[in-house]
């Protein structure tokens, strides 16, 4: 039988979808939040924790999380931080260009393991952004879910993202938010500390506990022994990781860690899939 050839297929998977650029609000002096439609009008068709490619022609693409949730499609948002080369040229951009849009790609976070369940949020820095969209949907399905406990931390208040957001979350009754930044900060009187200081208020259940931890590698180690300390089982603690990726579709290898690819398999990993893979966290 003659073998089928893939070229197109495979052609077909780095081809992006032009979207438009229809609202920029900025957010701290490093991060901004970009608002998108694509031109074709259709939905990106995305889960919460997924990611996209975003490209600029002559610049280069960037895996970015996508930091609003599905039920707001066809808008879709991206809140970027200014790092290098893409980063910065989609923060010159102005109201109505183009880019082009890959994906979305990755697992996401689990709905069917959170649904009925106690849920615990730990966002670290700009942890915040893919957790965003399970944020508001929690909220918006607010009765689909146990307790809901959300812990950000950040390294002063200046980087809060999402300040009016957060400030209706602090004033609700849905969720039990705590905040912190790393060190004493004259415009902050609130808690002051590494994110894992707030654990000791935290009473979970474990049986009913799923934490979702997101941030800078260096929280990860720290933030998982504090869920053990709580007597979390290692499969409900739930992480997303970030890796340099390059393709976003299981082609190219940079992102693998052992015989996994973190954009395919990934980026949302419970620990009990990490804790025997190599360099993983
Ligand atoms: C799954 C996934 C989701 C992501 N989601 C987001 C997101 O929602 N928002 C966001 O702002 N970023 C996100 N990132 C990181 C983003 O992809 C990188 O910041 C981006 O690729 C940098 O591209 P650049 O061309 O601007 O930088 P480059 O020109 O490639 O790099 C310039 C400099 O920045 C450094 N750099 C590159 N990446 C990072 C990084 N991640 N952190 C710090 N320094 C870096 C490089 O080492 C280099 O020194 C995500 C990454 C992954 C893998
Ligand atoms: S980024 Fe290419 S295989 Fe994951």
């Amino acid at each position: 039988m003659a073998a089928t050839c893939q070229c197109e297929a495979n052609r077909q998977l780095y081809v992006p979808k032009l979207a438009v650029l229809e609202h920029i609000t900025p957010q701290t002096p490093l991060e901004t939040l970009l608002q998108f439609r694509f031109e074709d009008g259709q939905p990106l068709g995305h889960r919460a924790g997924q990611f996209v490619e975003v490209s600029l022609p002559g610049i280069g693409e960037a895996p970015i999380s996508i930091a609003s949730a599905p039920c707001e499609d066809p808008i879709f948002e991206l809140c970027v931080r200014r790092v290098g080369n893409v980063t910065t040229a989609l923060h010159n951009l102005q109201e109505g260009a183009l880019v082009g849009i890959r994906g979305p790609y990755g697992n996401g976070f689990p709905d069917e393991a959170l649904h009925g369940q106690d849920v615990l949020i730990v966002a670290g820095g700009i942890g915040l952004i893919p957790v965003r969209p399970l944020i508001h949907h929690i909220m918006c399905n607010r009765f689909d879910y146990g307790t809901f406990t959300l812990l950000y931390g950040m390294k002063r208040p200046e980087e809060m993202l999402f300040r009016d957001e957060v400030e209706q979350w602090q004033a609700s009754d849905a969720v039990d938010l705590h905040l912190t930044i790393d060190r004493p900060h004259p415009d902050w009187s609130g808690h002051v500390g590494v994110i894992t200081t707030l654990f000791p208020d935290l009473d979970p259940d474990p049986a009913r506990t799923r934490a979702v931890v997101v941030g800078p590698p260096i929280m990860y180690r720290f933030v998982i022994l504090e869920c053990q300390n709580k007597a979390l089982a290692d499969e409900n603690i739930i992480l997303s990781l970030e890796r340099n990726m390059k393709c976003g579709v299981g082609k190219c290898g940079h992102c693998q860690i052992n015989n996994k690819y973190v954009c395919l398999d990934g980026p949302v990993f419970t620990y009990s899939e990490l804790k025997h893979m190599w360099e993983a966290i």
